[in-house]
């Protein structure tokens, strides 16, 4: 694992714009993207780039069970908000929410991912450790899944909704074996909330209780943090000062 630690998420964001960047120019053709806070300010610097992702292809980590495409709150009116709308992508992948045949959405996903190896995965991490919607407790050998939310994430989410009795229970999520086939993967988090959870991913047991864990056992991991959220690490980071900028 690479760990690089920066003033604030700004410059944080900025770094990994250029890792997405660069990717882009050495060839990388599929990108996974993530959802929530965290990386709004990358895909701002996405958007307002030169770069041109109409021969890419990208697919998300997940989508709520039971929202539509349409539903302010889905996954998917995000990605078109924050970066589809200005970068338009040769094809984009998200799992269909609203696909109540479970089996039939989780053979659906798991047949895009195998068709589409994904070259870069952005990640972002729950306060519980957990990534995509792969909650504590999660198996390590899993691909797409439907899972249940737990009362700390449905407890996160609650601020995009009207009312907690909104916000949903279940979501389709790429499993954490389908998370770690990504060829390299970049993780970003920010803020004191978070510091818990990267202490336990960087330099705790490699667990199923704390999903996150599992990237030191992936090759090519970078992990993008401000100072908040590397606040309880040890060792603070791995890269000489003068390669952070
Ligand atoms: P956040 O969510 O970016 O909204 O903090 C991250 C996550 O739950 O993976």
């Amino acid at each position: 694992m690479i760990v690089k630690i920066f003033d604030d998420e700004r410059q944080a964001s900025h770094a990994a714009y250029k890792i997405v960047r660069q990717a882009h120019e050495n060839g990388a053709k599929v990108f996974g993207w993530a959802t929530g806070a965290t990386p709004e300010l990358l895909y701002e610097e996405l958007v307002n780039s030169d770069i041109d992702f109409s021969d890419s292809i990208s697919v998300n980590l997940d989508e709520y069970f039971g929202l539509d495409e349409q539903h302010d709150q889905s996954y998917h009116a995000y990605m078109e908000e924050h970066l589809f709308d200005e970068k338009p992508f040769k094809a984009s992948y998200l799992p269909h929410g609203d696909n109540m045949d479970v089996d039939d959405e989780i053979a659906r996903y798991n047949q895009i991912l195998e068709d589409n190896p994904v070259d870069l995965q952005i990640l972002g991490i729950g306060r519980n450790g957990h990534i995509g919607f792969n909650e504590p407790g999660s198996n390590f050998n899993t691909r797409t899944q439907l899972v249940d939310l737990t009362e700390t994430t449905i407890e996160d989410n609650q601020r995009f909704f009207e009312d907690k009795s909104e916000v949903p229970t279940k979501a389709y999520s790429m499993g954490i074996q389908s998370i770690m086939e990504a060829k390299a993967i970049l993780l970003l988090a920010f803020g004191k909330g978070k510091a818990e959870a990267v202490k336990a991913m960087i330099e705790g047991p490699v667990t199923e209780n704390l999903p996150a864990s599992i990237l030191q056992k992936h090759p090519r991991v970078m992990i993008i943090l401000d100072k908040a959220a590397a606040s309880l690490l040890q060792t603070k980071s791995t890269e000489p000062e003068a390669n952070r900028a």
